[in-house]
């Protein structure tokens, strides 16, 4: 018999891109990962019509409505314990969650930032970038610790910064290769493969094929990349 597939609950503030590629993953019954519920900290956030068109329960936990930041992280756990909640997955969650929500929910709780994490933490990734004239790009799938963007890596996927790129087309190509990565890193977690220990990800399970793939830079000239292949799991 299969094990029970854990109980995800995701957090956007806005788009939504990210939480509507993990809910169509776990659309599959096979998937480790069942999306039990969407919450958002903005109203109006496009998000929430995509969950709710999808069948994923929706709720808004709006900062105005709460009298401080504690009371507000607060509320979203008191929420989370409602859903049944074992992952949490930020997707798009544009507020610092403040130290004793993340201690309370350290191991259980990742986020995917627009970059290859350690470079390029906090906004404007892209431009960023763009500006360094770095030629490989990306996004990396983390543990979510007190620091910003700073938790343990679990997964990352590496992009070209093509010659003629802007912060439109950059960031399109980074969010393709988001939407592939962000299931791919939260089945691995829900499956037992990766757990965080300490300042690290310890991972186990792998084939030895896999342990001992390694990144390679895509050729600038290529629009399309083999993701699964970028896709770095870093024993
Ligand atoms: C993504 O680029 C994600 O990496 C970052 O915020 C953006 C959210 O986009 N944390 P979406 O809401 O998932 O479309």
């Amino acid at each position: 018999m299969n094990a029970p597939r854990k109980r995800t609950v995701i957090l956007i503030s806005g788009r939504g891109s990210n939480m509507a590629a993990l809910i169509d993953a776990a659309a599959d019954p096979a998937f480790p990962t069942e999306i039990v519920g969407v919450i958002s900290d903005q109203p109006n956030a496009l998000g929430l019509g995509i969950a709710a068109s999808r069948g994923v329960a929706t709720k808004v936990i709006a900062r105005a409505d709460h009298a401080s930041k504690d009371a507000h992280d607060v509320a979203i756990d008191a929420a989370l314990a409602t859903f049944g909640a074992e992952i949490v997955a930020l997707a798009g969650y544009m507020r610092l969650l403040t130290t004793d929500f993340v201690e309370k929910w350290q191991g259980r709780m990742i986020n995917i930032h627009p970059a290859l994490l350690p470079s390029f933490k906090g906004l404007d990734t892209h431009s960023r970038a763009l500006d360094a004239g770095i030629r490989v790009h990306g996004c990396t799938v983390h543990f979510v610790t007190p620091a910003m963007d700073d938790g343990p890596i679990i997964a990352q996927a590496a992009v070209p910064v093509l010659i003629d790129d802007d912060e439109p087309t950059l960031s399109a190509r980074v969010l393709k290769a988001e939407h592939r990565l962000y299931p791919l890193a939260l089945k691995l977690f829900a499956e037992g493969k990766v757990r965080m220990d300490g300042n690290r990800t310890a991972f186990s399970g792998f084939a030895e094929t896999t342990s001992n793939d390694t990144v390679a830079a895509p050729s600038p000239a290529r629009e399309e990349v083999d993701l699964e292949q970028l896709a770095r799991i870093t024993p």
